[in-house]
């Protein structure tokens, strides 16, 4: 079985955290688009511990000659079913790891002409970045560890754990 690394309480303290400061910051409807798959449980409960108004919309990506960890150029395979323009939108991510998914997505969404465009990641493994992206609401800063659980997973497994442990062990 993985190792825990962080428990469920705390993520539901960091996650309310973070939702408090981004309804504040917004102060008015929030926008999440969720990033398919690792992001759908840090999604659900970030827009649970918002009190005010907020929607969701979904899209995947898929990395070229993708491991476990993102290499090179990223493309949608999944797109959005709802315009984005003039909302005040949130990327939800679960990990930003190289960083070169949130710089992609960045990118392509402020294209779409959004109000504003945050980025929420549950995890930053910060000692991995290639490509300087600006994240703001971190959850936690973790090391250089493949980690499971909350939405994440390895080889489709342990999305269900309902805290974040590594696999590496
Ligand atoms: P980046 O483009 O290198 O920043 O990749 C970020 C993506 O890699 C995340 O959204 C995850 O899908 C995946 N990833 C990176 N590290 C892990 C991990 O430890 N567990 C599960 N997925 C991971
Ligand atoms: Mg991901």
């Amino acid at each position: 079985m993985p190792d825990l690394l962080i428990s469920r309480a705390a993520i539901a303290d960091r996650v309310s955290a973070i939702a408090s400061a981004m309804c504040r910051d917004i102060g008015g409807p929030v926008h999440c688009v969720a990033v398919l798959n690792g992001a759908f449980i840090f999604l659900a409960d970030l827009m649970r511990a918002c009190d005010g108004p907020v929607t969701c919309d979904f899209l995947a990506v898929a990395s070229y000659g993708a491991g476990q960890r993102s290499s090179g150029e990223v493309r949608i395979t999944k797109d959005l079913d709802q315009s984005i323009e003039d909302r005040d939108v949130v990327i939800v991510e679960d990990i930003v790891d190289t960083g070169r998914t949130l710089s992609f997505l960045l990118a392509t969404l402020r294209a779409r002409g959004p109000r504003s465009l945050r980025t929420a990641c549950l995890l930053d493994k910060r000692s991995r970045r290639e490509v300087d992206v600006h994240v703001d609401y971190v959850g936690f800063v973790i090391p250089d560890r493949f980690v499971v659980g909350y939405g994440m997973d390895f080889d489709s497994r342990f999305r269900n754990l309902p805290d974040i442990s590594v696999l590496d062990g």
